[in-house]
């Protein structure tokens, strides 16, 4: 088979990573993908390093094993935790990452604090570190962990009072603050945006990184010559660590949401 012809792997601890494929099919209609989502293991963000690299690597060889031409780490705490290793590991496949997108919103100079909800891992993580210190002299930023937010997600639970309430509990200590934006970070996250916006007021910019790391792909894929010469749709698979029809009719229900 020729390596344009081979679909495109995406991964993430459950289905949070379909708010990136959605953005990856946006931007490269025509290739083939398959996500893998481990909604059996997740929440990772909660979870030690060792045991996210150990699933992180698990799931890549799932994606390997699938003939994936390229990989997308659509997941915020498995790139922190996962990435440096993954590329060492795998030196013939493009490896993409995924990191909260600070930069678009330190660029969007708004009066207020910068905001960044993350998993508690990944506000933990060096990588995250490298990040702030690049813009803490230009602007306030202040990490908000999340714990709790992805189960939400995961059991497909988008809306309603439960969520409002853990929303309004975790900004409650900022409620003082003028806030500029939200980076989301966490590829789960943007599956409560408009919540978020109901809570916090319409003026307040939510920034995530999914269009971004849409556009990386596609860089990535242009500069291998590994774009597919395909002129009609591609394919769509999901697969799940969860043997359960429920989680992929979710699944689904997420990407054509
Ligand atoms: N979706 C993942 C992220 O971007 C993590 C969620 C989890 O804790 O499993 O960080």
């Amino acid at each position: 088979m020729n390596i344009k012809d081979k679909p495109i792997g995406f991964f993430d601890s459950g289905v949070g990573g379909l708010s990136v494929l959605k953005e990856a099919v946006k931007v490269l209609p025509n290739e083939d993908f398959i996500y893998f989502g481990d909604s059996k293991n997740a929440p990772y963000g909660v979870k030690n390093v060792d045991e996210i690299k150990k699933l992180t690597f698990d799931a890549v060889e799932f994606l390997v094993r699938h003939n994936v031409k390229a990989i997308v780490i659509a997941c915020n705490t498995a790139t922190s935790a996962a990435i440096i290793d993954l590329r060492k590991t795998y030196i013939n496949i493009p490896i993409i990452g995924i990191e909260p997108a600070l930069k678009p919103a330190v660029e969007l100079n708004k009066e207020g604090k910068i905001i960044i909800m993350a998993t508690p891992t990944t506000l933990c993580e060096k990588k995250f570190f490298k990040l702030m210190n690049k813009y803490k002299s230009i602007s306030d930023i202040i990490p908000l962990p999340c714990p709790g937010l992805v189960e939400f997600i995961e059991e497909g639970t988008l809306e309603g009072e439960e969520i409002d309430g853990f929303l309004e509990k975790r900004f409650f200590s900022l409620k003082d603050e003028k806030i500029a934006s939200i980076v989301l970070g966490c590829t789960h996250y943007p599956f409560v945006k408009k919540e978020l916006s109901k809570i916090l007021g319409q003026d307040i910019s939510i920034i995530d990184g999914s269009r971004g790391t849409a556009v990386q792909l596609k860089r990535k894929l242009i500069s291998n010559k590994f774009i597919s010469s395909k002129t009609k749709k591609g394919e769509i698979k999901i697969f799940n660590s969860l043997k359960d029809n429920n989680i992929i009719d979710l699944s689904f229900r997420l990407l054509n949401s």
